[in-house]
């Protein structure tokens, strides 16, 4: 099957009626993406096994006989919430469809080869991204990951056992020493091969970013009997800050705030707490931490003209990565690709800490990511999939 039809397949899962997906971490949806991934990698010829963080790994040999290290591909099924079709999907149909290509054309691999499904990469659920090859890799502990918890309050813990896991089996993974080197292919996030008149690039780095939790405080109160001189509303920090943070990332840096509760949330009633998460990246760990720090000493500013408090936790925070220099230099050389570093994170990105890993982007003419208007044309998505059919052929 194209990769182009196994994601029309996949077209009615976790749709939104605004026509983007929510797919989140052990939701119906996702379930459901598992089942697929199950189908459609044993009906490749692949054996299916699920690691104890919910990572769907499809093996073909497992190097037992002989101590060969795998050839790594695959991606995510998940989405953020409202998300696009490909972010994800795109990577693991893609690798399922080179490899069935290869296989039905009589080519034998030197080395085992694996597709993953890796599990909640987008942090959707429960505010940590990459929680897949963060536990496999112990780059996040086990019991605290295992304690996060999701907008209704449920453990990851309790969400896994109800869905007929053993949390006890979350933590560093076996399989990952059984790897020679990880490729992920993904839709491009941004626009940049559109203007290079590529359908194909080669990542060269991930910039470093981070997600941290603001909580502004100030003194619920009436909105009608409150005088505006009276108020200690934190909702004033919160939109200040937002300015600030715009101004403060002007400079080629980036800042989001892209979710937000307000307790008590009713309109007629000042707030007394915002909760607001802000998504920060840089080029550079130090302009990363530049860039936050400036963040805080101006919503701080702002909470003493407002009467408020503000306290930062970062929730999860990602290294700048470069990815593997020789094996991207041979990945650019095969496929004649245009090299780009991407603001946008991946398990590679994880994975990278541990072994040579490279990705492939492919060409987003619009530039859109995580919004239902993501797209490639299919065109590019079948020269997505020529390029990894020629990066198996290389390294597998
Ligand atoms: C994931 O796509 C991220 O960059 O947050
Ligand atoms: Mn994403
Ligand atoms: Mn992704």
């Amino acid at each position: 099957m194209t990769a182009n039809a196994m994601l029309s397949d996949l077209s009615a899962i976790g749709r939104t009626t605004r026509g983007g997906y929510t797919r989140l971490a052990w939701d119906d949806a996702t379930m459901q993406l598992r089942e697929w991934f199950a189908g459609q990698a044993s009906a490749t010829g692949l054996e299916v096994v699920e690691d104890g963080n919910g990572n769907q790994l499809a093996w073909l040999g497992d190097g037992s006989a002989d101590g060969r290290k795998a050839l790594l591909l695959g991606s995510h099924l998940d989405s953020v919430r409202g998300g696009g079709p490909l972010d994800g999907p795109l990577g693991v149909a893609a690798s399922l469809s080179a490899l069935n290509r290869l296989l039905a054309s009589g080519w034998k691999p030197t080395r085992p080869i694996v597709i993953a499904n890796f599990s909640d990469e987008e942090g959707g659920r429960f505010g940590v991204a990459c929680l897949g090859s963060r536990l496999a890799t112990g780059a996040s502990p086990a019991d605290a990951t295992l304690a996060l918890r999701d907008d209704d309050g449920t453990t990851l813990a309790e969400v896994m056992t109800a869905r007929g896991r053993d949390p006890r089996s979350a933590g560093p993974a076996e399989w990952l020493d059984r790897i020679a080197c990880f490729v992920e292919l993904h839709v491009e996030q941004g626009r940049w091969l559109e203007p290079h008149g590529a359908a194909v690039g080669v990542a060269s780095a991930i910039w470093p970013h981070g997600r941290y939790r603001l909580d502004f405080c100030g003194q619920g109160n009436h909105a009608g009997a409150t005088a505006m001189t009276d108020r200690r509303d934190p909702m004033l920090t919160y939109a200040a800050t937002v300015l600030a943070a715009r101004e403060l990332a002007a400079g080629g840096d980036r800042a989001t705030f892209g979710r937000v509760q307000v307790a008590p949330g009713s309109t007629n009633s000042i707030p007394s707490r915002v909760t607001a998460w802000l998504d920060a990246r840089a080029e550079a760990e130090p302009a990363l931490e530049a860039l936050v720090g400036a963040i805080v000493q101006r919503a701080e500013t702002a909470a003493r003209t407002d009467g408020t408090s503000v306290t930062l936790t970062a929730e999860s925070t990602s290294g700048a990565v470069d990815f593997d220099l020789p094996l991207r230099h041979r990945l650019g050389a095969l496929l004649d690709a245009p090299v780009l570093a991407t603001g946008a994170g991946h398990d590679a990105g994880v994975l990278a800490a541990r072994l040579p890993t490279a990705m492939l982007f492919v060409r987003n003419p619009s530039g859109i990511s995580h919004a239902p208007e993501e797209f490639a044309e299919p065109i590019d998505i079948d020269a997505g999939v020529d390029a990894l059919v020629r990066v198996i052929e290389e390294l597998g």
